[in-house]
């Protein structure tokens, strides 16, 4: 396929559809209220970005409940009180013409105490000290979730990011080594993952025909087993329980290393699973118009677009107009960043990222 076919449009089960194959990739930036209301920093990055040409555009994980956060300065959507900030997030992508999409988190085992976070594990043996969940409070978080669900589609969202990646909650029960839990959320894989599945379904449930449900899915480290999340990924492609799944690889041309599908690329063991009118999309290290339309080849129906469109907001319209483009290659200086609109607030974090901005910039 050609990089024109990157700008075809991409129906989805629920909702408007995509304009074209490009989604920005939950991207945290720290530049919140320190109570998790949206700030004129995360504003101004939000207007930069609709300008971008992206179909959808998630926020940064946003937390469900105060209890689990991770990062300082992280958007919440853990209240009523954030409406307010939320909705102009929202009337803004929507003005750039875009979709919108909340990514909802909660850290699990790895809320930060020292933001207030309440560390959540699925095991009274992964943090010491720590004893695991009740089955009350899985289900409490559970209801956080689809409660938050409900927030977005009133703020204006067009949907929400279940984000099911990267050791936090939704991974972390998963995950065998991370939840060894007798109740019904351990166990079997089912078990394992029945509180994605109760979520998925809660929302469904609870919000609009219209809204969008879209689940971020990693499959390294935290003691995942690829196999098992494959089959689950064909059970809910099988129900047509979600609009779209995002992949979260790091790197979209990734090999696996281990197992059953030892040799082939990542992408393609999920690819290759018949996905009915779900929606499929990969991230990873997708710096360029050409590796972009190259993924369309490999099965995806769109891509996730993360530091390149750091790099460069409105990197769908570059690759429109340029069909080997290519961003700047990293790190970069900050005042790069700085010129191009990122707030001191987003460039301080990004310091925090290896080989991004050039050590010893200003
Ligand atoms: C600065 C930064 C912040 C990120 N924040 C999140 C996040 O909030 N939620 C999430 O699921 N992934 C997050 N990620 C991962 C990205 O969404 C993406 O999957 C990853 O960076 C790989 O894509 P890329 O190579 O295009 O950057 C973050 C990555 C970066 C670089």
């Amino acid at each position: 396929m050609s990089v024109a076919d990157l700008f075809e449009p991409l129906p989805l089960l629920h909702g408007p559809p995509m304009r074209n194959r490009f989604m920005l990739a939950p991207l945290t930036n720290q530049q919140s209220e320190l109570n998790g209301m949206a700030s004129e920093y995360d504003l101004e990055w939000i207007r930069q970005l609709s300008e971008g040409g992206y179909a959808l555009i998630t926020t940064c994980a946003t937390t469900v409940e105060a209890g689990g956060i991770a990062f300082a300065r992280q958007l919440g959507i853990q209240s009523d009180a954030h409406l307010a900030g939320l909705t102009q997030i929202a009337s803004l992508i929507r003005e750039g013409g875009g979709l919108s999409a909340v990514q909802l988190h909660h850290a699990g085992h790895r809320a930060n105490p020292i933001l207030g976070g309440i560390p959540a594990p699925a095991s009274s043996h992964t943090l010491h000290g720590v004893e695991a969940l009740t089955t009350e409070q899985v289900e409490r978080i559970r209801d956080n979730f689809i409660g938050a669900a409900k927030r977005a589609e009133l703020a204006g969202f067009d949907g929400v990011a279940l984000h099911g990646a990267f050791g936090w909650i939704l991974s972390e029960f998963m995950s065998p080594q991370l939840n060894d839990r007798t109740d019904q959320y351990g166990g079997s894989i089912e078990n394992r993952a029945r509180l994605t599945i109760e979520i998925i379904e809660g929302i469904r449930a609870a919000c609009g025909p219209d809204f969008q449900i879209g689940w971020r899915l990693s499959v390294e480290r935290y003691g995942l087993r690829l196999e098992e999340l494959r089959d689950i990924t064909a059970a809910i492609f099988d129900r047509e329980m979600i609009d779209y799944l995002d992949l979260a690889l790091w790197d979209s041309a990734q090999i696996v290393q281990e197992g059953s599908f030892r040799g082939k690329s990542m992408l393609s063991v999920f690819t290759e699973i018949p996905r009915k009118g779900v929606r499929l999309g990969v991230a990873g290290k997708i710096m360029s118009a050409q590796r972009a339309a190259q993924l369309l080849d490999e099965g995806c129906d769109f891509i996730l677009v993360g530091r390149a469109s750091i790099l460069q907001r409105d990197f769908p319209l570059q690759v429109k107009a340029n069909p080997l483009y290519e961003t700047p290659r990293l790190p970069v200086s900050a005042d790069y960043l700085r010129q191009g609109g990122l707030s001191e607030r987003f460039i301080r974090h990004m310091r925090g990222w290896e080989y991004f901005v050039q050590p010893g910039t200003p």
